[in-house]
């Protein structure tokens, strides 16, 4: 009796909460064009509505969608919102889909593609990051690939000028191979030039070579006068333990079994990584964000759960926005056969007492 009362007064209280937030929609609604291009934003500003971020991981950077078994749905951003993230990462294999030859164009289609993504994310108040990703020929062959990675950019850059400052850019996603640090500073600096051109003022992301790494922050160079950027790393440690029998790591099966419990070295050898990149971007008063982190599904799920959450609330503690890495796919924290959360990953990642979650929970109760 008093369960069917409790669920009752959940389901109003739910139903009001979401009246509220529908009017606040229509009063200031976040449309993907604002008319202008975005100025005078205050990148910490922008870094915090990152906040809690999923990346949609496997479906626009699979050499064509649908090839790694995800294609992107209304109803997984609806999914993402209503679970109280903030924003989305979209990795986008671009490289996939404009001409080998100059001027590089872009083909039509996928650009509608992914304008309708972000249209997606907007309409749910989500922020979205936007990036090139896997562009591994730019990897072996940097000085080949350069002008073709611009002109990528500038055609970006001119199509999604007039969107709101909520779109984010993200210049490349993991550098690593021949494009190392000192390369990675010149083709970075031209690119933020490319940019701006056209988006003065929007806010880019910016990642450290050798895959992201934090370490490599040490190496990294970014044009002084340009406040308009974040800097982003990503987190896989410890790898044997994240990436065990990842079937693109070779010799990861040897790693299956590996556990992480949250024992004190295991907590601090993840501290002190945090604050090494937390004390770089004090250093250097650069917002810092954690593009990717995420264990595979091959771990098992208690440790998958903690080292999730102690990575996210280690990352939240240290002023870092984070995106999940991914969504429904091999470190999926939303399951496409039960059609339902991996409650334990979706809780590390936005603790069960979040106001937005609770909302969520009442329209599709958890176990
Ligand atoms: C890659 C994915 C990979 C993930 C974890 C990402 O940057 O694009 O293919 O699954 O890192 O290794």
């Amino acid at each position: 009796m008093a369960k069917i009362r409790w669920k009752r007064i959940l389901a109003r209280t739910a139903l009001a909460l979401l009246l509220i937030g529908c009017s606040e929609k229509s009063k200031n609604p976040m449309s993907p064009e604002d008319g202008t291009s975005p100025r005078g934003l205050d990148p910490f500003a922008q870094n915090a509505k990152l906040g809690r971020g999923m990346n949609l991981g496997n479906a626009l950077e699979a050499p064509n969608e649908g090839d790694w078994d995800v294609t992107l749905k209304s109803e997984y951003f609806e999914l993402i919102k209503s679970a109280g993230f903030n924003s989305v990462r979209i990795p986008i294999r671009w490289s996939a889909h404009a001409a080998a030859s100059a001027p590089y164009a872009i083909a039509t289609s996928f650009q509608q593609r992914v304008d309708w993504a972000i249209e997606q994310a907007f309409a749910r108040q989500l922020a979205v990051v936007i990036n090139i990703h896997h562009y591994e020929e730019i990897m072996l062959n940097p000085a080949a690939h350069k002008e073709r990675f611009l002109a990528i950019w500038k055609q970006l850059a001119s199509h999604y000028q007039n969107y709101s400052g909520d779109l984010f850019f993200e210049l490349l996603n993991e550098p690593n191979s021949l494009l190392a640090s000192d390369l990675w500073n010149q083709y970075l600096q031209e690119a933020i030039t490319a940019i701006r051109q056209t988006n003065p003022g929007r806010i880019l992301l910016v990642g450290t070579a050798n895959w992201y790494n934090i370490s490599s922050l040490k190496t990294l160079t970014l044009p002084a006068d340009d406040r308009s950027l974040i800097v982003a790393v990503h987190y896989y440690n410890p790898f044997q333990f994240t990436h065990q029998g990842a079937d693109w790591v070779p010799g990861s099966d040897a790693w299956l079994g590996t556990r992480w419990s949250g024992t004190p070295a295991e907590r601090q050898a993840i501290q002190r990584d945090f604050s090494e990149a937390a004390s770089w971007g004090a250093a250097h008063n650069r917002p810092l964000n954690i593009g990717e982190f995420g264990a595979y599904s091959k771990a098992d799920m208690t440790s998958r759960a903690l080292w999730t959450e102690f990575v996210a609330r280690t990352a939240e503690a240290n002023g870092m926005s984070w995106h999940y890495w991914e969504f429904i796919a091999g470190f999926g924290v939303y399951n496409a056969t039960t059609n339902d959360w991996n409650y334990p990953l979706l809780y590390a990642l936005i603790p069960k007492t979040s106001p937005a979650l609770t909302v969520a929970s009442s329209l599709r109760l958890p176990p």
